[in-house]
C-alpha cells in the first residue's frame, strides 16, 4: 500500500494566499469490514489534499513513504477499533503529541485519522471526545471544541473532509492534521503540521 493522497482543489472563493494543507486519511475503511481480512477492509480512496489559508503551519516529514516508515509512528488498527490512541510523535529534537483514530463517515466508511493535539488557542493538549470512534475534541484550558468534518462532501461553514473545526471557544484554527496512511495492519503516521 503506498501513500495514497491526490493534490486538492483550491476551495471556497476569496481564499486567496492558500498553503498546502493534508488533512487526516485518505483510506476508507467500511464499517464492520475491521473484522475482515484487512485487505479487503481497503475500499477505496478518498482525495485527502487540500488547500486552505490562515493555516501558518510547518511540516514535518516524519516518513517519505509509508513503504519505509518505522513502526513507532503507527498504531495497529485493531487498537484503533477499540477507541482513538495517543502516539509522541518524535523526530529529532522534536516531540509532536498525536491521537489516531477511526473516523466514521456520513458515507457509511470508516477513515483513520490523526490529529496534532496542541489547541490552536493557546496550546493545551486537548482530549478526543467519547465514544470509539474519533468525532473531535474538546481543550480543558479555555473551552474550545473541535469537531471533525463526518460529511465526504464536506460540512457547514467551510469546513472540510476530516477537518477538525472549530464549532465552540476561542480557538482561531481547526487541529492541524496529521497525514496518515494504511499498510498491513498499521496506520502510519507521514507528515505532521506544527
Ligand atoms: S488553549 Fe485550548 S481553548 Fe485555550
Amino acid at each position: 500500500m503506498s501513500d495514497c493522497n491526490q493534490a486538492g482543489d483550491v476551495p471556497a472563493a476569496g481564499r486567496r494566499e492558500a498553503i498546502k494543507l493534508l488533512i487526516g486519511s485518505s483510506v476508507a475503511l467500511g464499517v464492520g469490514a475491521l473484522t475482515a481480512p484487512l485487505a479487503a477492509a481497503l475500499l477505496s480512496f478518498h482525495r485527502a489534499d487540500v488547500v486552505k489559508s490562515g493555516y501558518a503551519s510547518v511540516e514535518v516529514v516524519l516518513c517519505e513513504s509509508v513503504d519505509n516508515c518505522p513502526d513507532q509512528y503507527s498504531v495497529p488498527i485493531s487498537e484503533l477499533e477499540q477507541g482513538p490512541k495517543f502516539v509522541l510523535l518524535q523526530k529529532g529534537s522534536l516531540a509532536i503529541p498525536a491521537v489516531f483514530g477511526l473516523v466514521r463517515a456520513t458515507d457509511g466508511k470508516l477513515y483513520p485519522a490523526a490529529y496534532n493535539i496542541v489547541c490552536t488557542h493557546f496550546g493545551c493538549p486537548v482530549n478526543p471526545l467519547g465514544g470509539p470512534y474519533l468525532s473531535g475534541f474538546g481543550c480543558p484550558c479555555h473551552g474550545s471544541v473541535f469537531q471533525i468534518c463526518a460529511d465526504p462532501k464536506g460540512c457547514p461553514n467551510g469546513a472540510l473532509f476530516l477537518e477538525a473545526a472549530v464549532v465552540a471557544g476561542p480557538a482561531p484554527r481547526p487541529l492541524r492534521p496529521i497525514k496518515v496512511a494504511v499498510k498491513g495492519d498499521r496506520v502510519y503516521a507521514l507528515r505532521a503540521y506544527i
